[in-house]
């Protein structure tokens, strides 16, 4: 048995077709490896139970202890079940389990989940056992179901995998190929994005004009079609239309704000290829896609505009 581990797991955005992938559309995600989530696990003495401690926002709790917030419950709920799925007894280990992380916290970068998926692997690494990447997606997408309502699976699975995913409600995940890597920045709006309020949000109106919305979750879908196309074929300039135009798609479905659209129009006028909300939306991050050229005057035109931090990554 190894008795220390640490584990990580990458953030994430939505490239394109949010929320529409809850209704059984195509998405496409891509991990975020620059920002990531770590779980250390290292033994403690015996008798003395399990100590969870997140180290960012300075909580430390036991496994059998009632917590009331439901990042806590989260993680006791994911150690647990992921202890059971490994057949091992939690009330006999004496562990302390410390969680970090570098991605911003409610901004569609799939924070929680990263915790979650690095937690699944340390114990996991812990214990001497090895969990497909598929079991390890298995596990969490079972936590977001019980902390975030209706979730489509998709950010459990790119997590998991650690690599761009074409993905379908329901379907295994298809792990693509990206032809020419492409940059996007990602700038934080600063406002939190409650990922579980948005998706209730638009069910509340799918429910009120379903027509209109299927329309729109159909549109949106064929966006992510193409863009799949676009990315094997390295047709980047296109991929950058398909964003803004699943933009205004997120718009009409009314998940965008004024913070994002005052992003959205500096990182085009600065010259990016297009952008979009990522994850939620009501808040959260703007992705736009940039070439060499745009890179640094579309990050200063962001920051100009109140964006704070804005990450760049590389999808390969
Ligand atoms: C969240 O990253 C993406 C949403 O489509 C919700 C989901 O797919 O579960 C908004």
């Amino acid at each position: 048995m190894v008795n220390h581990n640490l584990s990580t797991a990458a953030g994430k955005v939505i490239l394109l077709g949010e929320h529409a992938v809850v209704y059984g559309r195509p998405a496409i995600a891509v991990p975020v490896s620059d920002v990531r989530a770590t779980v250390e696990v290292t033994p403690r003495s015996p008798g003395s139970g399990v100590l969870i401690v997140a180290e960012d926002i300075n909580q430390s709790y036991r496994l059998d202890e009632a917590c009331e917030s439901d990042s806590a419950r989260a993680l006791q709920t994911t150690m647990r079940n992921t202890l059971q799925h490994l057949g091992i007894r939690a009330e006999d280990q004496a562990l302390r389990v410390v969680v970090r992380s570098q991605i911003p916290i409610a901004r569609g970068m799939g924070s929680g989940t990263a915790i979650a998926t690095a937690l699944v692997r340390a114990l996991a690494e812990y214990f001497g056992r090895h969990l497909i990447s598929q079991t390890i997606s298995d596990l969490v997408y079972q936590i977001e179901i019980i902390f975030h309502g209706t979730p489509s699976g998709i950010d459990n699975t790119v997590v998991a995998f650690e690599e761009p995913v074409y993905f379908v409600k329901g379907q295994r995940a298809d792990i693509f190929w990206v032809s020419e890597p492409f940059t996007l920045l990602i700038a934080d709006t600063g406002i939190p994005s409650k990922t579980r309020a948005a998706v209730e949000d638009v069910r509340r109106r799918w429910l009120a004009d379903r027509l209109r919305y299927e329309a729109l979750f159909d549109e949106i879908g064929v966006i992510a079609d193409s863009g799949k196309q676009a990315i094997a074929a390295g047709r980047i300039d296109e991929l950058g239309q398909l964003m803004s135009r699943n933009q205004s798609l997120l718009r009409e479905l009314g998940v965008s704000c004024q913070e994002l659209e005052l992003l959205y129009l500096a990182a085009l006028d600065a010259g990016a290829k297009g952008a979009k909300l990522s994850g939620g939306g009501q808040g959260g991050c703007l992705i736009a896609l940039v070439d060499k050229q745009t890179q640094d005057e579309v990050a200063s035109a962001l920051r100009a505009a109140g964006a704070s931090p804005v990450i760049s990554t590389v999808v390969r």
